[in-house]
């Protein structure tokens, strides 16, 4: 998915590659402005990535490779203006990185702030993977027998982060909510369940309208709609709806009791997609209820769709929802499952067909 957006957004002539070592990660060579990079909405961040030939982080120091790392602080300080900067690295509290510190404090003028500060430079050692510079097709690996492992150091990695906040954070979440969604798993859902000009958007337990706002950022739709019990879930909705400059209709209404015709903006059914993020444990919620919740969000999503429809929910109730999707067999049908990861927790998003 990044990589279809990544390819869409900075139009790169060389197609991204995968990052050895890694599978949550993408290199992108950026032809246009750096500042394009801000415009992704499925990364949670951008970083300036370089590579050192180098035994151990001391040799950073030096005169040369100093000037690669200064020259990446000031791209980044050029998309998106920081104040004072930290490391995100093994040893981060050593003399080594105290003395990295001071220099690039001395170079940028940046604070050096190792709890708090805004850019991130990460530190890492580079991938000890196979060599497979023989072996490559357009830039990419393709893991035929040319591979062999290399002894060779691998050097070490630096990353600076482009802007002084990760991508996830949205100028548009004016007003937080306990429980609000990462944006970037949001902007994932909306795209798992397909942007179609023509649809009728339907988000059951909106919350702060993190769903709404990305799905409305990502394309046109003919309507959208959110619903949540909470009147002070849809005070933070509007005003992060009216910030990110898009339209949709708010209405209180207990999802679980209340059906598609008790009330006036909710009662067109007819969606075409149901975005849900019910409430998980200790927040909003409990697992007590989980079964109820989840197989009650079911059965309102279908309630409320159109024919052909399709429903997108993200849930940390993983075995509840396989159970309650086995009882609404009649109801949805599983085309995807994807496992992602949220503030060290593994939440799951499902992406569910009318049957
Ligand atoms: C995990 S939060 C949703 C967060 C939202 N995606 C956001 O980014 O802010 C779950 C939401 O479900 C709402 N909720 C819980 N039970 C509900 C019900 N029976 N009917 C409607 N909304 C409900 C809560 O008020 C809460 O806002």
């Amino acid at each position: 998915m990044l990589l279809d957006e990544a390819v869409q957004v900075l139009a790169p002539r060389r197609a991204p590659v995968d990052v050895a070592g890694r599978d949550d990660a993408l290199a992108v060579r950026v032809d246009g402005p750096l500042a394009d990079v801000l415009r992704l909405r499925t990364a949670v961040a951008a970083y300036v990535s370089l590579h050192f030939d180098v035994p151990r982080p001391r040799s950073l120091t030096s005169g040369d490779h100093l000037a690669r790392i200064v020259d990446a602080v000031y791209a980044s300080l050029r998309v998106a203006g920081s104040s004072s900067f930290r490391f995100e690295a093994a040893g981060a509290d050593s003399a080594v990185f105290a003395r990295l510190a001071d220099l690039v404090h001395e170079a940028t003028g940046l604070q050096h702030d190792a709890a708090d500060g805004q850019l991130v430079i990460r530190v890492r050692r580079g991938a000890r993977t196979p060599d497979r510079t023989a072996d490559r097709t357009a830039g990419r690996p393709t893991g035929r027998s040319a591979s062999r492992a290399t002894d060779v150091d691998p050097g070490w990695d630096v990353l600076v982060r482009v802007g002084p906040r990760p991508l996830s954070a949205r100028t548009w979440r004016v007003v937080d909510y306990p429980g609000a969604l990462n944006a970037t798993i949001a902007a994932a859902m909306v795209r798992l369940g397909e942007v179609r000009d023509e649809d009728r958007v339907l988000n059951l337990m909106c919350g702060s309208g993190t769903l709404l706002v990305e799905r409305l950022l990502a394309g046109p739709a003919a309507s959208a709609v959110g619903v949540d019990v909470s009147p002070d879930a849809l005070d933070a909705a509007r005003a992060n709806l009216a910030a990110a400059r898009v339209r949709a209709t708010l209405t209180t209404a207990d999802v679980l009791t209340a059906t598609p015709g008790d009330d006036g903006a909710w009662a067109a059914a007819g969606f075409d997609l149901v975005l849900v993020d019910p409430p998980w444990s200790g927040l909003h919620g409990d697992h007590a209820s989980a079964v109820d919740v989840h197989a009650g969000v079911l059965r309102a999503a279908r309630a409320a769709a159109a024919p052909g429809a399709r429903c997108v929910v993200v849930t940390h109730e993983v075995k509840v929802m396989e159970r309650c999707l086995r009882d609404a067999s009649a109801l949805w049908s599983v085309r995807e499952t994807l496992r992602v990861f949220a503030k060290g927790h593994h939440p799951r998003v499902y992406v569910l067909d009318a049957a």
